[in-house]
């Protein structure tokens, strides 16, 4: 993907829209009721837009919007680009450049997850305070300097200051979080039972298969991130059960409505 192929498809957006947004969130599997509460909106389906991906996951829709939540300008993933759907890296991550040609600094990124700390229940949202990557590093091959530079720190990628904010938002709204840290696998297997107990005692918390390479961009790109994580099923070795794409779907859908209300909060303070 070539900083012209970026350029084309954030001039495309501008030309689709009244007013550049100061924020992204991108919404992960089943989370998509959130796109649908943003208001005065433009949808632009992910086919129109010049060289970006389409999304072939259920539960992804594929549109961008961008409109107003909280009467704040807000540009929403409605879908996202797994690694494991075959995309390269650079696809992957692609729409994150576009943002950053948007000028965009802050960016909300959600996900479904597996629990593999004990305490969590499916419903749960977490906060991701750190990750761990054990997918390909998308910013492999040749650096461009106009995008950020050769070695960036990752020392801070989930902004300190977004996780005290998104800490007070709930507790003024009542809502309870988790946090600790996600670990980002390729998929599209889910975990066996030894590297669930693996991750379980290296102290992580939640295990997915997105997000790590959309924030290393970001982190690159200069982007300021919030993480967060609802989690779809929580691993235990002593029942018999097993993940499934749709229990995961079932799951996530419990902690849309706390969800919407704690980003829509959350946009208006940022
Ligand atoms: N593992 C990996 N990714 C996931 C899981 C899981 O258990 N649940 C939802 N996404």
């Amino acid at each position: 993907m070539t900083y012209g192929q970026i350029t084309e498809s954030a001039d495309y957006i501008k030309s689709k829209i009244k007013s550049l947004p100061e924020a992204a969130i991108i919404l992960g599997s089943g989370l998509s009721p959130l796109g649908d509460r943003i208001e005065d909106k433009t949808v632009i389906p992910y086919k129109e837009i010049p060289n970006f991906p389409v999304s072939t996951v259920k539960g992804h829709a594929g549109n961008l919007i961008v409109g107003t939540l909280q009467n704040k300008t807000v540009l929403c993933m409605q879908g996202r680009f797994h690694y494991y759907e075959g995309y390269t890296m650079q696809e992957v991550t692609f729409p994150i450049r576009v943002m950053q040609l948007l000028n965009i600094k802050k960016l909300i990124v959600t996900n479904a997850a597996g629990g593999v700390n004990p305490e969590f229940s499916a419903g749960d949202i977490m906060i991701i305070t750190d990750h761990i990557s054990r997918m390909p590093n998308p910013l492999i091959g040749p650096n461009d300097e106009k995008l950020g530079e050769r070695f960036p720190s990752m020392s801070e990628v989930y902004s300190k200051k977004f996780i005290e904010l998104v800490k007070q938002t709930a507790e003024e709204k009542n809502i309870t979080l988790k946090e600790g840290v996600y670990v980002g696998n390729t998929g599209p297997s889910f975990e066996t039972s030894a590297e669930y107990i693996m991750f379980r005692n290296l102290g992580i918390s939640a295990v997915g298969m997105s997000t790590v390479p959309e924030v290393i961009v970001a982190a690159h790109g200069g982007m300021r991130v919030l993480g967060l994580s609802v989690i779809s099923n929580v691993f235990n070795e002593n029942l018999q059960q097993e993940p499934s794409h749709l229990e995961v779907l079932q799951n996530v859908s419990l902690a849309n409505k706390k969800l919407i209300e704690l980003i829509s909060a959350f946009i208006e303070k940022i």
